[in-house]
């Protein structure tokens, strides 16, 4: 009886010093931090992922899939301030060696910027995840190819650029990547 007494004793001290299990609902908006850094780590590039991510007003209530289209949003304004900058360079009337190989980027990139992102983001917010990674692959892959129509010259103007875009495409394929998992 004394044993039994003794053992309901230090279960109600046990009991009384778990954390209580509706703490975790409390912060809310703690747990929407999280939610953005547990899905950079994912990622092959972590702080790229949280800057963008932080950067964009929506992402605090935002669930996986709605960081993914953040994230493929981030792409698309990459990739468009990348053409954007190719449009530039081509209108400093630049030597024939350089020009070449930056109208082509343009040609790359246009299609890119006006329809393929755009349809990718658009099927993101249907689910299309399979759709949504063919659009931000082929983005990556386009990137690619113009940075390597500067292999014949010294350097290329657009190394940084085409390495962003290239980058975020990889965080954001990580990103859909959990949701195929989740399915
Ligand atoms: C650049 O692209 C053009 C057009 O596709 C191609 O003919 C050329 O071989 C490429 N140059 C390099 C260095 O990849």
């Amino acid at each position: 009886m004394k044993a039994l007494v003794c053992f309901l004793l230090l279960l109600l001290l046990l009991l009384a010093t778990l954390p209580s299990p509706t703490r975790s609902f409390e912060f809310p908006a703690r747990e929407m931090a999280d939610l953005i850094d547990q899905t950079c780590r994912l990622t092959p590039f972590y702080d790229l992922c949280i800057s963008s991510l932080r950067s964009d007003p929506g992402s605090g209530a935002a669930d996986v899939r709605g960081l993914a289209r953040i994230m493929a949003g981030s792409v698309l304004a990459s990739a468009s301030r990348t053409l954007d900058r190719i449009q530039e360079l081509l209108g400093q009337a630049p030597d024939p060696e350089t020009e070449r190989p930056l109208a082509y980027c343009a040609e790359l990139y246009i299609p890119v910027v006006k329809y393929t992102l755009p349809q990718a983001i658009e099927a993101l917010g249907k689910g299309q995840l399979g759709f949504a990674v063919y659009g931000l692959s082929d983005a990556g892959k386009e990137a690619q190819a113009c940075e390597k129509n500067f292999s014949g010259l010294s350097w290329s103007p657009v190394t940084d650029v085409n390495e962003q875009v290239r980058d975020l495409v990889d965080v954001a394929l990580a990103i859909i990547k959990i949701l195929q998992r989740s399915f």
